[in-house]
């Protein structure tokens, strides 16, 4: 008997419905071909949600939502809430809740889409992020003291657990072992590179490079290792992105360098990442916003939304229906995509995704 798989689907504000909605149906044409199910239910949680009840996230969502196999999410983000509440209600409480606490977002560059940078191609645009997701300046302690005043005082502190640390590496070391980028890039050999900044921060970091190495030379003796300070890593990610296979680093630093990275890749509009609990339920989400002006237009590009979905089902071990989605994605962007921007792609939103879905 095939298997099924039940996914909660979060649409959540502007065009985040309508790029789920493609999504879901690249996945259903994915699943009929590769021989599994998958049954989808939605839930409302959203800036109108949170306009209509002043509650962003009722507290039993998180219960709810581990009785699903995984999480579809569109995007977050309202013109008439105040910036923050939605992200930290709902996007980032799902994540810490869940213990989401890896970030994969992949760097890759689909044939036919344009990259800013000069000489570089899909050969040299390949390679995968691994952002921890639970700790740092996300969760560290802080507050102000004498607010309002001349002497005020406002701290927000970067803090990391050795346990934190520790699952971040494992899970990014096991990421490169089975990733393979072999022959590629500028070695031979599998790599992973630890993006940090251990001259300044001497503490946090400090933490992460001992882990890294000890780790490296006891468990994985085989996959190279490499250290880039984040001001580093962004320059080299513009100059010479082929050296990398599989990067890791703290929360607010891959925060930081994937906005980068997306835009290397084509923009917001390809750029897809998952919240994964490696034990748990995981929640993948294209990493834009919600990009309110393009609301109901049938313009913003489903892709990213699309390639999510792709590594949704990677994680649930439906990897071959998740190479194929790739594979017909590769197919769109190198011969039928205009471009990837919103309006821009020659077709509209729901014929993107019937471009793709048309491979299966
Ligand atoms: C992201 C976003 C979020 C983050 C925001 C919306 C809280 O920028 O997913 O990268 O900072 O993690
Ligand atoms: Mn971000």
């Amino acid at each position: 008997m095939s298997k099924t798989y039940n996914i909660a689907v979060i649409g959540g504000d502007g065009t985040g419905p309508e790029v789920a909605q493609e999504a879901v149906k690249v996945l259903l044409a994915a699943a009929a071909k590769h021989d599994f199910s998958l049954e989808f239910t939605d839930f409302d949680f959203g800036g109108e949600r949170y306009l209509e009840t002043g509650e962003a996230l009722p507290d039993s969502a998180s219960d709810e939502m581990r009785t699903f196999d995984s999480i579809l999410l569109g995007a977050i983000g309202h013109p008439d809430v105040k910036p923050g509440i939605l992200e930290k209600g709902i996007l980032l409480r799902l994540r810490f809740e869940l213990d989401q606490y890896i970030n994969l977002r992949p760097v890759k560059l689909f044939p036919g889409v344009e990259t800013p940078i000069k000489d570089k191609g899909p050969a040299e645009i390949d390679y995968v992020v691994v952002r921890e997701n639970s700790g740092g300046l996300y969760t560290g302690t802080g507050g102000f003291s004498m607010k309002g005043t001349e002497h005020e005082v406002a701290v927000q502190s970067m803090v990391y657990t050795y346990h934190q640390v520790a699952r971040c590496l494992k899970y990014a070391y096991e990421y490169a072992a089975k990733r393979g980028k072999k022959s590629r890039g500028v070695g031979s050999e599998n790599t992973l590179g630890l993006c940090g900044k251990t001259n300044v921060l001497t503490y946090a970091y400090d933490l992460w490079e001992r882990v890294f190495i000890q780790m490296g030379e006891k468990e994985y003796p085989d996959i190279r290792r490499d250290y880039y300070h984040v001001d580093a890593t962004c320059m080299w990610m513009v100059k010479n992105p082929e050296w990398f296979d599989v990067l890791v680093t703290g929360n607010m630093f891959g925060d930081i360098i994937t906005d980068l990275g997306a835009m290397t890749q084509g923009g917001m509009g390809i750029a897809a990442g998952g919240n994964i609990n490696p034990d748990g339920v995981s929640m993948f989400e294209p990493i834009g916003g919600s990009a309110p002006k393009y609301t109901g237009q049938n313009v913003i590009n489903p892709l990213a939304a699309i390639c999510a979905g792709a590594m949704m089902l990677d994680t649930l071990g439906e990897t071959e229906a998740a190479a194929a989605i790739e594979t017909a994605v590769a197919d769109v962007t190198g011969t039928k995509l205009e471009g990837m921007a919103a309006g821009r792609m020659g077709y509209g939103t729901t014929e993107v995704g019937d471009l793709v879905a048309d491979h299966f």
